[in-house]
């Protein structure tokens, strides 16, 4: 199977890469090939992964491609397509990754964030009923390999971009705060980012193992009159719950 990439940028070059460490790890067998508009990001693709083919020519790039990825900036994709869609194989299918962009062309919507690049990346893919379970599924399958999916509904579709596409600077966001208030407090930016991150990755594994409501495990480390309870008052006193619901509503259509 050959798939190919159209737009080797941030995303489309994070799904390249994906999926070249998937195919590295013999958790999948497929050839990839990714174009851009110049040979900047190409070039550094093609230094870690040499087995990926490069190229800025797409109608070339296309006419192979068992799964043709668009990745490129929404504004593109019509213009994109309309270049390639004469040697696009009948059987091949198009899945596109910009928010908000409709094209007939296009068979499957899909939403990845970038940490699909390290096998952690939480992508949904639009539920189309003019489109079978199966090709849904075998497009399910290799976001599978770049880390969690979910198939949902336009509306939800929406909001798992904002929570997770865009969500994923949100949560940075949030490692910078505590990175700002580590340093103020005598920590050295490095030292206060990796415990941070620590912190972070510690919380998921709470939750995740043991299918606690935030709130019950945050019960569990706030002891009455302690100090957790303090940071935590602060928080609410700033509107942090109200301030995160505001951000993640803000890119809503
Ligand atoms: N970034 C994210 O976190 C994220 C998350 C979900 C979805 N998306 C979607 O992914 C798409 C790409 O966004 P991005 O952030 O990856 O943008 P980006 O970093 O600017 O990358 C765009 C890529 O498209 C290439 N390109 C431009 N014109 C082209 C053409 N005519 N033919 C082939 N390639 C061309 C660029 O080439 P050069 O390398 O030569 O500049 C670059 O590699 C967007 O539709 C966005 O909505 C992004």
């Amino acid at each position: 199977m050959n798939i190919t990439v159209l737009g080797s940028g941030n995303m489309g070059g994070a799904l390249v890469k994906g999926w070249a460490k998937a195919v590295r790890n013999k958790q999948a067998d497929f050839s990839i090939t990714c174009t851009a508009k110049t040979q900047n990001n190409l070039d550094k693709i093609k230094t870690d992964y040499p087995e990926v083919t490069t190229m800025t020519d797409n109608v070339l790039a296309t006419c192979n491609a068992d799964i043709l990825v668009v990745a490129v900036k929404p504004w593109l994709v019509d213009e994109v397509i309309k270049k390639v869609e004469k040697v696009i194989k009948p059987t091949c299918l198009v899945v596109s990754v910009a928010a908000s962009v409709e094209n007939p062309k296009i068979d499957v919507y899909t939403m990845p964030n970038i940490a699909v690049e390290f096998g952690e990346g939480m992508s949904f893919i639009k539920n189309n009923e003019s489109i079978s379970v199966e090709t849904i599924n075998k497009v399910a399958e290799l976001y599978k390999l770049l880390g969690k999916v979910m198939i949902v509904d336009e509306k939800q579709m929406n909001a798992g971009n904002m929570l997770a596409g865009c969500g994923i600077a949100y949560v940075m966001r949030m490692v910078r705060a505590m990175m700002s208030g580590g340093v103020e407090m005598g920590l050295y930016p490095n030292v206060a980012k990796e415990i941070a991150m620590q912190t972070m990755l510690g919380a998921v594994t709470v939750l995740e193992n043991t299918g606690l409501h935030p709130e019950q495990a945050i019960d569990k480390v706030t002891t009455a009159g302690g100090l957790t309870i303090k940071g935590l008052n602060e928080l609410d006193h700033a509107g942090f719950n109200s301030a995160v619901i505001r951000c993640l509503k803000a890119g809503l259509k």
